[in-house]
């Protein structure tokens, strides 16, 4: 088999799925309030989207993960996710915000999933009403917990820190390690979802640098774990005898890009090769082709050709873009 590499040697073996750009919440630095989600028949079908990655399969790419939007409000994922299962991929996972995930807990755990990450940016119920714009912390609390009592457990949160919001709950934050099984991560904040000048960024965001310090400082005891995969993003530290990790996830800081593997397919049939530019690779005539597999590696093998090398910055007219239209 051939490995997908891009032209600056970088194995290409991750792929990330937007299953959706809708989503049941509005985080502020994600989306607006009054968003306007793609229309339905611009989207590929569940069943496209497993013939892209089967073709990515055939390529060595052997991760994927389901992302949005929130993947969950996409009516079928859970049986995608046991397609995906089932055509090979070492390794399936899915980034929700929890809200639909208890009621749909034991389907994923059937289908296979490998693993949940849970975005979670608050402890505070009034808190999590003014990030999201929806009063839904005791229903995603409720499924952080009954996943902890399923093989998916551990489960790993995924926080993003913003000075002046939610920078005084690190310390709680973190403690929840100690108590649960659970990988509890800060993420840098990216300057997406239209602050053009740039200046909402500038106040709210916080360096990993200073959240891991803030934790030490008020907690202490932090000692570093060896990465399991060196591609992963997120440094993790552990407290003693503690049952889960926390760490610091650095895309504006200490960018990955040097080490990045990923790939991601948007609902609407596009491959963004990297998050830090603009660029995408139509790809749905590929998929709706007569013979879609060779149409399809064609085009990897030029997002693979295309895919810029580490060291650029996020370009200003990036910034209007939101995540859930790339897919987190
Ligand atoms: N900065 C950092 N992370 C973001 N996400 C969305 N928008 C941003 C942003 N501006 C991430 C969040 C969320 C996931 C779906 O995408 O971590 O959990
Ligand atoms: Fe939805 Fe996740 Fe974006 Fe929040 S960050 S609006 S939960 S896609």
């Amino acid at each position: 088999m051939i490995q997908l590499t891009d032209s600056h040697d970088r194995k290409m073996d991750y792929l990330r799925i937007s299953v959706t750009d809708r989503c049941n919440f509005r985080c502020q630095y994600c989306m607006p309030e009054d968003i306007v989600f793609q229309d339905k028949s611009h989207i590929l079908t569940l069943e496209e989207m497993l013939t892209f990655a089967e073709a990515c399969l055939f390529l060595g790419v052997n991760k994927v993960r389901v992302t949005g939007g929130e993947p969950l409000v996409r009516r079928g994922v859970v049986k995608f996710v046991g397609w995906l299962k089932d055509i090979g991929f070492d390794e399936v996972t899915m980034t929700s915000n929890g809200y639909l995930l208890e009621d749909n807990l034991e389907g994923l755990v059937e289908a296979g999933l490998d693993r949940i990450n849970i975005s979670l940016d608050t402890l505070q119920p009034e808190k999590f009403q003014f990030i999201t714009r929806r009063n839904h912390f005791e229903k995603v609390w409720s499924s952080v917990m009954a996943a902890l009592e399923t093989p998916l457990s551990p489960v790993k949160i995924n926080a993003v820190a913003m000075r002046g919001v939610n920078d005084d709950e690190i310390a709680d934050m973190a403690s929840l390690t100690m108590k649960y099984p659970m990988h509890v991560r800060f993420i840098e904040l990216m300057p997406l979802n239209g602050d053009t000048d740039g200046s909402r960024f500038r106040s709210l965001f916080i360096p990993g640098s200073e959240i891991l310090e803030r934790a030490q400082d008020e907690l202490g005891g932090l000692e570093p774990v060896e990465k399991e995969d060196p591609a992963a993003p997120a440094d993790e530290f552990k407290f003693d005898g503690a049952p889960g990790t926390f760490g610091v996830i650095t895309p504006v800081s200490e960018p990955f890009c040097a080490r990045c593997s990923r790939l991601r397919l948007t609902a609407d049939g596009k491959i963004h090769p990297c998050l830090l530019t603009d660029l995408d690779v139509p790809v749905k005539d590929a998929i709706r082709s007569e013979d879609p597999i060779p149409a399809i590696h064609e085009v990897l093998w030029h997002t693979a050709r295309i895919k810029p090398p580490a060291g650029l910055t996020l370009p200003e007219e990036s910034r209007n873009r939101t995540m859930s239209q790339i897919g987190g």
